[in-house]
């Protein structure tokens, strides 16, 4: 057995936890510190604002990210930061400004473009203390070494990876999340699922990432549809976001799968959220894996709860499956149609995934290699 596990950061759990932001990030002996946030969240980042300069800190902010954020704005808000001279990164927010603030900081000590450090290890001067205070339960890019940019000439997400990279503390407080309409609440919860069900049967799955993932997929397969629904169900979403991090945990270090190498350029082409771009094919690329890992499909079921003893195990992947439709309609995901994808995309679509997987992207890690037409097919099916 061979594998490298890490997790690059002190996580902080617990409800009310980032009251506590201003004594955390003063106990690191930072001073002046740089605060990324979206106006979505802007609320929740005055809360956390206030906290640091209640601890006597000074604070510039940035509020002025969006969702699957370009490489300008990425280029514009480094240059505000490098011109405030902070000695610390607060970023409050899903995985866009979290990303912004991790591309953020690689520019804060390595030079521009940020385009040059897509990839693996690239980043080799290394970066400033940064914390990371997730207000969605979704990417987990709070303790990830990844942090995705829209390429806006190339048409593609990056993914700046590995060393300097990671944040060095995570508060992870489920209150934040309270806030969060249905509509988003789904989405990034089923990308969450996604990041546990891909790191799970990845090529690179391990035992420590494999733990992390299947109580993933139990927190978030048992509270997502009472979080959808009932949002200020604080155990629900408890449940959420343990299972959100918890999910970057394992997929920091077995990585993702074709879901996501398709979800990258159905957001970049076509706009669609990242959550649901992944919860709209995870069934259909779970239905074309189970060939490949049909013991791993079946313990996913397992996961989600499922009594499957007894069953063949093709009946015990269907069931699994089935669930993961059953659980996309309950909470309302859309189909490509519904979400304006047009047919004539697809061919562009495909090629996409084709280039990113072998530059390195998620689907480099599928279990099951896929070909133009086999991705063409997963898009007719979820469309
Ligand atoms: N770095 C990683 O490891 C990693 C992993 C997966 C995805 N990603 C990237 O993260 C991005 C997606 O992040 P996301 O899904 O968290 O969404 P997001 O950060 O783009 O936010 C989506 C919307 O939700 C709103 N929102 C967030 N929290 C809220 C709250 N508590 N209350 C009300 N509104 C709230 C935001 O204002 C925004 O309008 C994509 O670019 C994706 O590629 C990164
Ligand atoms: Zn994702």
């Amino acid at each position: 057995m061979e594998f490298i596990f890490g997790i690059p950061c002190t996580v902080f759990f617990g409800e009310g936890k980032a009251k506590n932001t201003g004594e955390i990030v003063g106990s690191i002996g930072a001073k002046k510190v740089f605060c990324v946030y979206d106006q979505g969240v802007a609320k929740v980042a005055a809360g956390v604002v206030n906290s640091l300069k209640e601890a006597g800190m000074s604070v510039i902010e940035f509020d002025g990210v969006v969702p699957n954020p370009p490489d300008y704005l990425v280029e514009e808000a480094a240059q505000k930061c490098r011109e405030a001279g902070v000695d610390a990164i607060v970023a409050i927010g899903g995985g866009s400004p979290i990303d912004v603030a991790k591309a953020i900081n690689v520019l804060l000590t390595n030079p521009s473009p940020i385009h040059q450090y897509d990839g693996l290890n690239k980043v080799t001067i290394p970066t400033k203390p940064l914390i990371a205070i997730p207000t969605t339960a979704g990417t987990g890019s709070e303790v990830t070494t990844f942090a995705i940019v829209t390429d806006t000439s190339r048409h593609k997400k990056m993914i700046i990876a590995g060393q300097f990279m990671g944040a060095n503390i995570a508060i992870v407080d489920p209150e934040l999340t309270v806030g969060m309409p249905p509509a988003i609440t789904a989405s990034t919860g089923m990308d969450a699922l996604t990041h546990a069900i891909e790191a799970y049967v990845s090529i690179l799955r391990q035992i420590p990432a494999d733990v992390n993932a299947l109580k993933a997929i139990e927190l978030i397969s048992s509270s997502i549809e009472e979080a959808t629904a009932n949002g200020s169900n604080i155990a629900a979403r408890s449940n959420m976001i343990l299972g959100s991090t918890m999910a970057g945990f394992a997929f920091t270090n077995a990585v993702l799968g074709l879901v996501h190498g398709i979800a990258h350029p159905l957001s970049v082409r076509c706009g669609l959220p990242h959550g649901v771009a992944n919860a709209i094919l995870l069934p259909y690329v779970m239905e074309f894996n189970a060939s490949v890992v049909p013991e791993r499909t079946v313990d996913i079921g397992k996961a989600m709860g499922l009594k499957l003893d007894g069953l063949s195990q093709e009946a015990a992947i269907k069931k699994t499956i089935d669930r993961v439709f059953e659980l996309n309609k309950k909470i309302k995901i859309p189909t490509l149609k519904e979400v304006n994808v047009k047919k004539e995309q697809f061919e562009q679509l495909a090629d996409d995934t084709l280039r990113d997987t072998a530059e390195g992207g998620a689907g480099m890690f599928n279990p099951r290699p896929a070909s133009k037409e086999e991705i063409i097919a997963l898009l007719e099916k979820a469309f």
